[in-house]
Parts: structure tokens; sequence; C-alpha cells
């Protein structure tokens, strides 16, 4: 995200939002750069561990996305494929309202998700990796508007399994919920070096939005 905070040529007095933070690993490199960063997620376990790295200017907060916030931000940083879990298109509509509502004039939301139409062009249904002697069964499928990957493997001396579920969110969709809450999108980026985005090849689908 070095990139990223460079080509948008963000002062050091920049107070940035990492929602959903998970363990922190992007907000403690943005206050590495010198940013005073805020990071919040929902899992209490994850938010436990992320304020180990807590300082002056890098905190740490149990936070719903689906909930407005409290303070504003210069910018929200939404990194990593940290969108379109729920069902209902609201929801997520919701989640870019209150990051909206959270921004002081003139400033950035940086959205980076999978690049889904790749992930259907080149879609393998059904793999076997072998990980530390642990064999992975993984299965995927585009169903009802959601990429899912089921994965199972037996370790321990018992059978685990889950499934990770996340919207299918093009270009075209996302641009529709971003134009719903009043967001413009300025950029489109394919990686996290900034190239051009490109449906067929890119690897991330990343907007820049104000
Ligand atoms: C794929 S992880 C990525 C986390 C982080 N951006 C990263 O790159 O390490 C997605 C995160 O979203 C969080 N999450 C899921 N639903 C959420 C919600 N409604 N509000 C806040 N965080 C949520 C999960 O707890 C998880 O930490």
């Amino acid at each position: 995200m070095k990139n990223i905070t460079a080509f948008l040529d963000l002062p050091k007095t920049t107070h940035i939002l990492d929602l959903p933070c998970g363990k922190g690993r992007h907000s403690v490199f943005l206050n590495s750069l010198g940013y005073k960063v805020t990071g919040g997620d929902l899992a209490e376990n994850s938010i436990q561990l992320a304020k180990n790295f807590e300082n002056d200017t890098l905190k740490f907060k149990v936070h719903d996305m689906r909930k407005p916030f409290n303070n504003k931000y210069d910018a929200v940083f939404n990194l990593f494929t940290s969108f379109g879990y729920f069902d209902n298109d609201e929801e997520d509509i919701q989640i870019l309202q209150n990051i909206k509502n959270g921004l002081n004039t003139e400033g950035y939301f940086v959205f980076d998700f999978l690049n889904a139409e790749k992930v259907k062009l080149n879609l393998v249904a059904e793999e076997t990796k072998i990980v530390d002697n642990i064999t992975f069964h993984i299965k995927r499928e585009i169903t009802n508007g959601f990429i899912l990957k089921h994965i199972s493997f037996f370790a321990d001396g018992n059978n685990h399994s889950y499934t990770e579920k996340v919207k299918y969110l093009d270009l075209e969709k996302m641009t529709s919920f971003f134009t719903k809450v009043g967001f413009k999108v300025c950029d489109v980026f394919g990686d996290y070096h900034l190239n051009n985005f490109s449906a067929r090849r890119s690897d991330r689908l990343i907007l820049v939005a104000k």
C-alpha cells in the first residue's frame, strides 16, 4: 500500500481508518510510514492481538462496519477483499454510506477487492493441495451471485471443513454501489503496482473514490 499513499500524495497529518483491519498488518505498515492510523474490525480476538502494536498514533477498536463512525477521517482503506459478505446489497451499500459519511471533505476511499471477472474466467472447480503434510480438498463455484470456496481437510484426528464466501462484485456493480452513496470514482487500478485495470487479466480491482 506504499504505492497508493505515494500516488495519493497523502500529507503525514492524514488520519487513516483501516477498515476492517484484521490483526492490523496494514495499519502497522501505514503507521510506520508516518500516518496516524485507526484500525477497526468486528473480530474482538483480532483487535485484542492488534492492540499489542498500539502507540500514540496507532489505535485499534472493535467496530462493525455496518454501524456509523463517531469520528471523521481523511482517508478510509478497505483492503484485501474485506467487503461483500452480506446477502442483501443494502447492507453493503450501508457500509459504503457509513464510510462516505465518515470522511472529511476531499477525503479518499481506497477499495481493494479481488477481480471477480478474472476469478470467473479462471475458476478451478476442484483441486487438492498438500501443505505441511495436510491434504486440502478445495472446491470452487459461483452460485447466486457469490464466489464460494469450500475447503476440507483431515488434521489432528478430525475432519475439518469451512466455506469462504464473497459476493461477485465486478467493476460495473461496484461503480453502481459507489454512485448510490455519492462517491465519485477517480481511479481504477488492477494490482498493487497500480497498473491499469483489465477485467480479463488483473488480479485486483482497486478503486479510489472521493
Ligand atoms: C479478509 S480479512 C482482511 C483483514 C485486513 N484488511 C487484512 O488485509 O489483513 C476480512 C476482515 O473483515 C472482518 N469483518 C467481517 N465482517 C465485518 C464487519 N461487519 N465489520 C467489521 N469487520 C468485519 C473480519 O473480522 C476480517 O478480519
